[in-house]
């Protein structure tokens, strides 16, 4: 975290010792042989063609031919910086987790993102944001991968690919780019009602902060702690940022949109260089961890459902500076990989089948997008901790391993390297108890409730804030082609609050449905087939 200015010329200082700065005073070819001309290809005279021998031109753009890599299949556009974690002392009855102790300062890299849009797209969009955090702690990384709402459009993980779908720009034409006013979102979060919470939290003004600053941050699942005595809880994570929540209103979202795309990414740039550090605490919701592993009657497991901070207040346990900007975008910001798995001791998993699939999900993404199983020897991925993994070979190796024997017992390299046994920094995979169950497709009952938590949301808003998420609602809505989305959209407003249905339906033209009438089928109507197909004008 070492802070870093900018000389009038640009040039930076701070730059991390392990930075290729490529400033000597030679030109070379990636073999390092001096270069006299870089301007000119190699020809046959001054007007001949260009010679095959020229391996100067060929090294110089077949590199630029394979510049680019896929972009995350979600969350593709973001922004990050490096920063300093310190702990408080205030977990250490909950959890052993070693950077939490107090005073502990740990170097951590933080990547906030839109989920939907591209690469490219703008900055300022309606959406949710990611807000990833890489804690290099000297017990092993741990990654943080959370959002700025504190609920989930699903309830599994296997419908991440169907919601994704739904969410992402239409298939024929590839619009829209990253807003949710289209057919396909509406149609998936109508007929997949668990979807209703989060999506009341992305038409609320959460769903177009003002800078990533001002965002909360939310580990969202329930995760089980164990202390040094073995002892459990369950805790819910959060982030709150010391300059408080704000939002853009949507007339600013829009315009800026326009003027500046990457409004919040050079907020967050300009914010670190002008010494302005960013700051967050970290908090814990803290939970007994009951057999039923619910608190006041919420299912815990459920990551459609919070748990409101006035039965489980936020204890606040570190502190978050941001202080240093990334080198180079590339190296840092768009190759990090985190994983919901990189957990140190002290904090372990729990069933909620949405993080059980994301456990899978991330290294199997990232062996595509980063070219194989070495991603983790890449600068911004390395561990602060020592690695003595046994892991070889792949492509893009970088180690060159000493030794001859990476397996467990050996003879021959001294035994080398031991399972930590019971060492109080050994990972602790909670011993709970594993329920005997048929096996069965299904969820249970508790995540049947759809509706009171959106309903909890929208009776907690202010007027004003009620007003923006009912013009949120309709100009979304209003974007829809299908007639019967909008109104299987209503029917479930309905299932919330009359009022708010009342005010979108108004807004839409369109009659407002029976607040007891019936709720959406999951099963869809024989009309709705033809979504994709054909666009009636309504
Ligand atoms: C990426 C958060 C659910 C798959 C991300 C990122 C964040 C995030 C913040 C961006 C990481 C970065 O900046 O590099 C969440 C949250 C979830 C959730 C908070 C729910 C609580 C899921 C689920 C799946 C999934 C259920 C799949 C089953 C992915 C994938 C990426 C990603 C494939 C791209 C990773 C990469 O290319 O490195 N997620 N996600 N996510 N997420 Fe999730």
């Amino acid at each position: 975290g070492t802070p870093q200015t900018r000389t009038p010329t640009g040039a930076r200082t701070g730059v991390p010792a392990d930075a290729h700065a490529q400033q000597g005073a030679h030109l070379t070819t990636a073999q390092g042989a001096r270069l006299r001309d870089t301007d000119h290809s190699l020809k046959a005279g001054p007007r001949g063609p260009v010679l095959l021998q020229d391996h100067h031109l060929r090294e110089k753009i077949t590199h630029f031919d394979h510049e680019r890599i896929p972009e995350r299949v979600v969350h593709a556009r973001g922004a990050g910086a490096h920063g300093v974690f310190t702990g408080y002392g205030t977990a250490e009855a909950v959890t052993r987790a070693g950077f939490l102790r107090k005073g502990r300062e740990t170097e951590v890299f933080v990547r906030f993102s839109t989920v939907l849009g591209s690469r490219g797209s703008a900055d300022t969009v309606r959406d949710t944001r990611g807000f990833a955090t890489k804690f290099y702690t000297d017990e092993g990384t741990f990654d943080l991968v959370g959002n700025n709402m504190p609920v989930f459009f699903i309830q599994d993980a296997i419908k991440f690919p169907d919601i994704i779908h739904a969410a992402k720009p239409h298939p024929d034409r590839e619009i829209p780019q990253a807003q949710s006013a289209h057919d396909t979102f509406w149609d998936f979060v109508s007929l997949h009602t668990e979807a209703q919470h989060h999506t009341m939290w992305n038409m609320s003004d959460r769903g177009i902060p003002r800078s990533y600053r001002t965002m909360e941050g939310f580990g969202v699942h329930t995760f089980r702690l164990v202390n040094a005595a073995g002892e459990t809880a369950l805790a819910k994570f959060h982030w709150k940022p010391k300059l408080g929540v704000h939002s853009l209103t949507w007339e600013e979202a829009q315009l800026l949109g326009g003027i500046d795309p990457d409004f919040h990414r050079r907020d967050l740039y300009d914010a670190i260089e002008a010494g302005a550090y960013p700051e967050w605490e970290l908090g814990f919701q803290v939970f007994p961890d009951t057999p039923e592993e619910t608190f006041a009657g919420i299912d815990l497991l459920d990551p459609t459902k919070i748990v409101p901070e006035e039965l489980a207040p936020v204890q606040a346990v570190g502190r978050l500076v941001l202080t240093r900007t990334p080198t180079n975008f590339f190296a840092e910001t768009e190759q990090v990989a985190f994983h919901v798995g990189h957990l140190p001791p002290g904090i372990d998993v729990t069933n909620d089948p949405l993080l059980q699939g994301r456990l899978f999900s991330y290294v199997d993404t990232q062996l595509t997008r980063l070219g194989g199983p070495n991603f983790a020897q890449i600068p911004v991925n390395r561990p602060h901790a020592a690695v003595n993994d046994m892991l070889r070979d792949g492509f893009h190796q970088h180690a060159v391993h000493a030794g001859v024997a990476p397996y467990r017992p050996n003879s021959l390299d001294g035994g080398n390297p031991f399972p930590a046994g019971d060492d109080e920094h050994a990972f602790v995979d909670v011993p709970v108890t594993v329920a005997q169950a048929p096996k069965v497709r299904a969820n249970p009952a508790s995540f049947d409730d759809h509706f009171s938590q959106a309903r909890l949301f929208w009776q907690s808003m202010s007027p004003v804030e009620r007003e923006h998420i009912v013009r949120a609602y309709t100009f979304e809505l209003g974007k829809c082609y299908h007639q019967a989305i909008r109104e299987r959209q209503l029917r479930c407003l309905a299932a919330i609050d009359p009022v708010l249905c009342a005010e979108v339906a108004t807004g839409l033209g369109l009659p407002v449905p029976e607040p007891t009438g019936p709720l959406p089928e999951v099963t869809p109507s024989p009309a709705l087939s033809q979504v994709g197909r054909e666009w009636p004008a309504d």
